[in-house]
């Protein structure tokens, strides 16, 4: 017998499902305050599902007992058929391979080699940025996340509607896959009414673009020095072989939305955030003022106006690990193939961690308390799986927020944004009034 935490039964199960596919945030969040920090609900006959917002739980499932927790088949299996097998979408012996692979990109230096590159893009991108008008700046930050991904990873040029084309699919692919992944009694009619196929095509087509930007540069015999030739001459440590090009291709296609989503997002918000708080507005632009881009990226102000802002609409709201054993935690037991869901926005939000945690204060990052922040703040994950982008996304947010607020000023125009809980989470719209700095 296993002791698995309180929960629903069945119906109660069905009629949360039904709700969270609606409110997932209102649905998970109702039931943390009727069960408490770690609940269970039905998954089969005789199996059950738990979520956790425990602090040390998610540690000891990310860390501390990693090696007995998997990606579960959600992500392995219903997102990988569209984006395909690579470093995001894989578990074991194969994701420890390619891990090992691209991990040398994303090095300290690495980053550091493309910091000129970014801010020429945020640069370029603010020199057309819309103002005096009332504007949704979320699909421009995506666009930008989009843009930086594209020019520092993968050195091309693309035309703008195959850009487009681009992310409209790679959004209408993760709208698909959550509500598939939400609705697992719809999975039979999302095949035969032919969703799956018309995602696949759209999935095939996205694989296409960038293989000819693969193909292209192969013929082209030029070297650039960037991740894609990284990636096309990268050789495994035990064979000498490189990754075929479908591994390539794989790797590319998640890199592009693990990398530009999740950024643009945490964009949107943080805009959002400053122009409803002008003190911390303010006091951004004064610390910030003149910085060299060394100094921005490693400011202790602006990196904690960015932690401050996931730590409030964490871009990877929440993600799942299944247990290959049987496992226990605490009071708690439960066999090999439990799925269980790790809901970091409802930690980083959780009054037992947070004073006062519904208000945007980001000098609790620097107060004497930081310390004990990084057990309580998971934005980028944990343990070997962590994020490979955290740096690259941490030191691309720090630039734009620097050039950003040195240039303009922002007010909150129209009804607040509303959180809208996908793979990622992502503000419905972000309207704000940009007004240009006379200098
Ligand atoms: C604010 C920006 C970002 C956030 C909040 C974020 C968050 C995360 C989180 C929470 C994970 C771990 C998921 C899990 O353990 O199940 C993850 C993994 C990953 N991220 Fe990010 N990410 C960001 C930016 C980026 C960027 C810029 C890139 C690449 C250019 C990237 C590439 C990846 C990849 C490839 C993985 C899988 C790593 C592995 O499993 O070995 N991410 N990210």
């Amino acid at each position: 017998m296993y002791n698995y935490p309180p929960g629903y039964s069945f119906f109660g199960t069905y009629k949360r499902a039904l709700e969270a596919v609606r409110s997932p945030l209102e649905t998970i969040q109702d039931s943390v305050r009727i069960y408490g920090d770690t609940y269970s609900v039905v998954a089969g006959l005789k199996s059950r599902m738990m979520l956790t917002q425990n602090p040390e739980f998610i540690d000891y499932i990310l860390r501390k007992n990693q090696k007995n927790y998997y990606k579960s088949k959600w992500v392995t299996e219903k997102l990988a058929r569209f984006i395909g097998n690579g470093l995001l979408t894989s578990n074991g012996a194969y994701w420890l391979r390619q891990r090992r692979l691209i991990q040398p990109g994303f090095h300290h230096q690495k980053i550091q080699g493309l910091h000129n590159i970014m801010k020429e893009t945020i640069d370029e991108f603010l020199r057309g940025f819309p103002v005096d008008q009332k504007v949704d700046v979320f699909p421009l930050t995506n666009r930008l996340a989009f843009d930086v991904v594209m020019n520092t990873l993968f050195d091309v040029e693309l035309p703008p509607a195959v850009i487009e084309e681009l992310g409209r699919a790679i959004g209408e692919i993760q709208e698909f896959v959550i509500a598939d992944i939400r609705q697992p009694w719809k999975s039979w009619w999302f095949e035969l009414s032919g969703q799956v196929a018309r995602n696949k095509e759209k999935s095939k087509r996205t694989r296409a673009i960038l293989g000819k930007v693969m193909q292209e540069r192969k013929s082209a015999g030029i070297k650039y020095n960037d991740l894609l030739d990284m990636l096309l001459d990268a050789r495994y440590e035990d064979t000498g072989e490189g990754m075929s090009e479908n591994q390539v291709l794989d790797e590319i296609l998640i890199l592009f939305i693990a990398g530009h989503e999740t950024t643009g997002n945490a964009l949107a918000w943080t805009l959002y955030l400053l122009a409803t708080h002008p003190t911390v507005l303010h006091k951004l632009r004064d610390v910030t003022r003149g910085l060299a881009i060394s100094e921005t990226v490693s400011h202790p102000y602006i990196i904690a106006v960015i932690n401050e802002s996931m730590r409030l609409y964490p871009p990877a709201w929440a993600f799942d690990r299944v247990s290959l054993e049987d496992d226990s935690f605490g009071e708690y037991s439960y066999p090999g193939g439990t799925i269980i869901a790790l809901f970091i926005y409802g930690l980083h939000r959780d009054e037992k961690y947070w004073e006062d945690p519904l208000s945007f204060n980001p000098d609790r990052f620097i107060s004497d308390h930081s310390k004990d922040t990084g057990k309580v703040f998971f934005p980028f994950g944990g343990g070997p799986r962590l994020c490979i982008g955290n740096s690259f996304a941490m030191n691309e947010m720090a630039l734009f927020l620097q050039a950003f607020v040195s240039q303009f000023d922002l007010a909150a125009a129209g009804a607040p944004p509303k959180e809208r809980a996908l793979i990622t989470l992502r503000p419905d719209h972000v309207f704000l009034e940009i007004k240009t700095i006379r200098q």
